[in-house]
């Protein structure tokens, strides 16, 4: 078919530029599109990249949360109710038994934990979903030199007791607030934290 001012294109019939690919599946640049330059909409935010998320090469980005545990902010999303977060852990510790009511996507990206809760043990490149009602205790043994897993916490952290009674809970609004804390007291401002927000 070929496309005429009053259809759109076709994009089974669109030339591709899969059509210009070698046998392994490589595009030379020269037959790439050009970047998108057209509309967009009006109200969409700015996307948020950090090129590199877990480099030991600013302390400062990780926000203590207790002895031995940090969290590096990647996506602190207040609109939706969400914060995308690195959890690190040093020389074996413990996060709290909490519950979820939203859910949770975790993907472990060095060292290895559990929940006292499962059998099994996540580790480097274990992916993990947690639906919303799940109640857990996650332990780093002391063994595990350093421990990094990238965690996508949607709605809230419920720390409960032994019964699955509320002790506490902590949102993205009280993640902002720690980080900016934070930020302020190591120097980078409490603006640093805007970054991460949308
Ligand atoms: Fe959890």
């Amino acid at each position: 078919m070929t496309p005429d001012s009053t259809h759109s294109p076709d994009p089974q019939t669109e030339d591709s530029p899969l059509d210009h690919a070698d046998a392994q599946g490589r595009v030379a640049v020269q037959d790439l599109p050009a970047p998108y330059s057209g509309p967009a909409p009006r109200d969409a935010l700015a996307e948020l990249f950090i090129q590199d998320g877990y480099s030991n090469d600013d302390p400062r980005l990780w926000v203590p949360l207790a002895p031995g545990r940090w969290s590096r902010p990647l996506c602190l999303n207040v609109s939706n109710g969400y914060w995308v977060h690195l959890t690190k852990v040093v020389g074996g510790g413990m996060l709290s038994r909490h519950r979820h009511p939203a859910p949770v996507h975790g993907f472990v990206i060095k060292g290895k934990w559990r929940y006292l809760e499962r059998d099994w043990i996540a580790e480097a490149g274990s992916y993990l979903y947690e639906p919303p009602g799940d109640i857990h205790t996650l332990v780093v043994e002391p063994d595990c030199e350093e421990m990094i897993t990238l965690f996508h916490n949607s709605g809230a952290l419920i720390y409960c007791d032994e019964d699955g009674n509320t002790t506490g809970t902590t949102d993205v609004f009280d993640r902002v607030d720690a980080c900016r804390k934070h930020f302020i007291e190591v120097g980078l401002g409490e603006d640093f934290v805007k970054q991460f927000i949308r």
